[in-house]
C-alpha cells in the first residue's frame, strides 16, 4: 500500500546537481534544491557553502557548469538577467544595489520610469514609488536620497523595488542582517501576504530563529552540496546545526567577566549632528560593555562618534583620563582604538588580498622602519584566516572573491590581529555563521582576560545579553539606562529600548 497521496504541489523550481566552478575554488558540486509555490524555502549553510551561487544561478548573474534546470516542470536555462525576470524570479542581494545620490523615488523606479513628451514624469515616479512602499507598509520620504538613509531603510527600498511586475519567485539573501527587530517582523509580515499570493520564497539566512519563524521547509548546504531537506515543523535547531557543520556547537556562551575598576573610556553629554543627544558612560578595563537599541537609536551613530568618524557637536571624551577629540579614524586608531563597521562594503578592500585586508590595522606589526615585511605579515594572516575559518583558496585572494559571510569574518579579524586596547564593534557577527560567531565570541572573550574593552553593539540581544557585563541601552538617541548584575535581564532591556525610561 502506497502513503495517502500528500498531494505536494508540483514544483515551480527544480535544481538538481548543480556544479560551478571558480578557478580553483568549487563552489558548488551537487546543488539540489526543490521549490514549491507559496512556500517559504530557507538555504541555510556556513559561510561559503554555496548559498549566493546557487540563487546566482537562478537571477542568470552565473552560469552553472552542470545541473539540471526546471521551471514549472520544463527544462530552462536562464542566460541572462532578463530570463530570470521574464520568468518572474526577483533576487534581493547581500550586497545592496541603492544608488546614494538618487532619491528614494528615484531608486523605487530605476530603469522602469514612464516617459511623457520625453521627460521622465515625475508625478508617475512618485506615484508607483509610493505604491511600492505601501506594498511592504513602510514609510520613507521619497525625497530623501538615499546615500543619506540608513542600511535597514536602504535594504526596504531594494525589497519595494522587487515587488514590481509579475513576481513568482523571491530570493532573499539575508534580507534581514541590517535589519531591527521590528523591521524584521514588518518584513516577516510582507512574506507571509506574498506566500499567501502563491509566491514561492526562497529565503538565505544565517539566523536559525528567524528560519523557524518564517520558513516552512529548509535545505542546507555543506561544501556546495545539498545536504538535505527537512521541514522546519520536524526538525530542531540541533539537528539543523549538525547538517550545516557537520559537528555540534557547544551552546554555552556565558563566559567570565574580565571588567576591572579602571576607567579606559569616559563619554560625557556626548551630542552629535546625527542624532545623539547627552550621552554619558564609562567603559572598563577588560570589560565589554552591550550596546542596544532598536533602529534609530543612535546605536551606530555612537560607534562612529566615538571613532572619530563623525564629528561630536559637544561633550567630552576622555581615553585614560586624557580628553580627545578625534577628527579621523587614523586619530582614534593612534589612541589605541579599533572599529568594526556596521556594513560589511565600509573598510573593505574587494581589490586587496585577504593578507592585505587582514594587515591595514596592525602596520606596527608587520612593518619596520616603514617597510612591510611579508615575512610577518603572511603568518599573521595565515593565523587569522584559521582561527575564523575564513574560507579563501589562499592568503592571496582578492578579498571581493570571498562569499558575503567570509568577507565580514576578515574585517572582524583585522582588528582581533591587532591588539587594540579598546575595541568598538558595530553588528560584528551579522552574516556570520554559527561556528564563525561562535569563535568571534570565544576571541571576544580571550581579549578580555588580556585587558582590551570592548563596545559591543549589535541587535542581537541573546548575544549582547551572553557576552556582555553591563548594558548601555540607547533610545532616540539618548541613554535609556545602563543596566548590570541582576537588572540586566532581557526584559529590562527591551523595555528601556522601546519606551525609552524604566517604567
Ligand atoms: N566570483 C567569484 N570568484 C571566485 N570565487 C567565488 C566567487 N563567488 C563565490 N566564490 C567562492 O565560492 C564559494 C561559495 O561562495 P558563496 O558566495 O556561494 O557562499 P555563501 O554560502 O553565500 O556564503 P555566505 O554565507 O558567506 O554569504 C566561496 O568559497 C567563495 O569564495
Ligand atoms: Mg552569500
Amino acid at each position: 500500500m502506497g502513503e495517502p497521496a500528500m498531494s505536494e504541489p508540483e514544483p515551480l523550481l527544480t535544481m538538481a546537481g548543480m556544479t560551478k566552478r571558480f578557478g580553483g575554488v568549487q563552489a558548488l558540486r551537487d546543488g539540489t534544491l526543490e521549490v514549491v509555490p507559496g512556500e517559504v524555502h530557507a538555504l541555510l549553510g556556513e559561510n561559503g557553502a554555496g548559498k549566493s551561487t546557487l540563487v546566482k544561478i537562478l537571477s542568470g548573474a552565473h552560469r552553472p557548469d552542470g545541473g539540471e534546470l526546471r521551471w514549472a516542470g520544463e527544462p530552462i536555462t536562464i542566460a541572462a538577467l532578463s530570463d530570470a525576470a521574464r520568468l518572474g524570479i526577483r533576487v534581493i542581494y547581500q550586497q545592496l544595489n541603492v544608488i546614494g545620490h538618487l532619491t528614494v523615488a528615484q531608486n523605487l523606479t530605476l530603469g522602469r520610469e514612464r516617459t511623457r513628451f520625453g521627460l521622465v514624469d515625475l508625478a508617475e515616479t512618485r506615484q508607483r514609488a509610493a505604491a511600492a512602499l505601501e506594498r511592504l507598509g513602510v514609510r520613507l520620504d521619497l525625497d530623501r536620497h538615499a546615500g543619506d538613509l540608513r542600511i535597514a531603510e536602504r535594504q526596504l527600498i531594494e525589497i519595494a523595488r522587487s515587488l514590481t511586475g509579475e513576481v513568482r519567485l523571491l530570493v532573499m539573501d539575508e534580507p534581514t542582517a541590517s535589519l531591527g527587530e521590528r523591521e524584521v517582523e514588518r518584513l516577516f509580515a510582507v512574506i507571509r501576504g506574498l506566500r499567501e499570493q502563491g509566491i514561492a520564497i526562497i529565503y538565505i539566512s544565517h539566523k536559525l530563529n528567524e528560519v523557524f519563524a518564517i520558513a516552512d521547509r529548509v535545505t542546507v548546504l555543506r561544501d556546495g552540496q545539498t545536504v538535505g531537506t527537512v521541514r522546519t515543523g520536524q526538525t530542531s535547531e540541533d539537528e539543523l546545526i549538525g547538517m550545516m557543520v557537520g559537528r555540534s556547537l557547544g551552546h554555552d556562551l556565558t563566559r567570565e567577566s574580565h571588567a576591572g575598576d579602571q576607567v579606559v573610556l569616559e563619554v560625557a553629554g556626548l551630542s552629535t549632528g546625527t542624532g545623539l543627544r547627552d550621552v554619558t558612560f564609562q567603559l572598563h578595563t577588560g570589560e565589554v560593555l552591550g550596546v542596544y537599541g532598536l533602529l534609530g537609536s543612535g546605536r551606530t551613530e555612537l560607534a562612529r562618534a566615538l571613532f572619530g568618524a563623525d564629528a561630536i557637536a559637544a561633550g567630552t571624551v576622555k581615553v585614560r583620563g586624557a580628553e580627545v577629540a578625534f577628527r579621523s579614524p587614523a586619530e582614534a586608531m593612534r589612541h589605541g582604538l579599533g572599529f568594526v563597521p556596521e556594513e560589511r562594503a565600509q573598510g573593505a578592500f574587494s581589490l586587496l588580498s585577504v593578507r592585505e585586508n587582514l594587515s591595514v590595522a596592525s602596520p606596527e606589526l608587520i612593518s619596520r622602519h616603514g617597510w612591510l615585511r611579508p615575512a610577518l605579515e603572511r603568518p599573521l594572516a595565515r593565523r587569522m584566516v584559521e582561527t575564523l575559518r575564513v574560507r579563501t583558496a589562499s592568503i592571496e585572494e582578492p578579498l571581493a572573491r570571498l562569499s558575503g559571510g567570509n568577507q565580514q569574518k576578515v574585517i572582524v579579524g583585522r582588528w582581533l590581529a591587532r591588539e587594540t586596547p579598546i575595541l568598538i564593534l558595530d553588528d560584528p557577527t551579522s552574516g556570520i555563521d554559527v561556528g564563525a560567531k561562535d569563535e568571534l565570541y570565544r576571541l571576544i572573550g580571550a581579549m578580555t582576560t588580556t585587558g582590551t574593552s570592548v563596545i559591543l553593539s549589535s541587535s542581537e540581544l541573546p548575544e549582547l545579553l551572553a557576552l556582555a557585563d553591563r548594558m548601555l541601552v540607547l533610545h532616540q538617541g539618548r541613554v535609556a539606562g545602563i543596566l548590570a548584575g541582576n537588572e540586566l535581564t532581557q526584559h529590562n532591556v527591551l523595555r528601556l529600548a522601546v519606551q525609552g525610561t524604566n517604567g
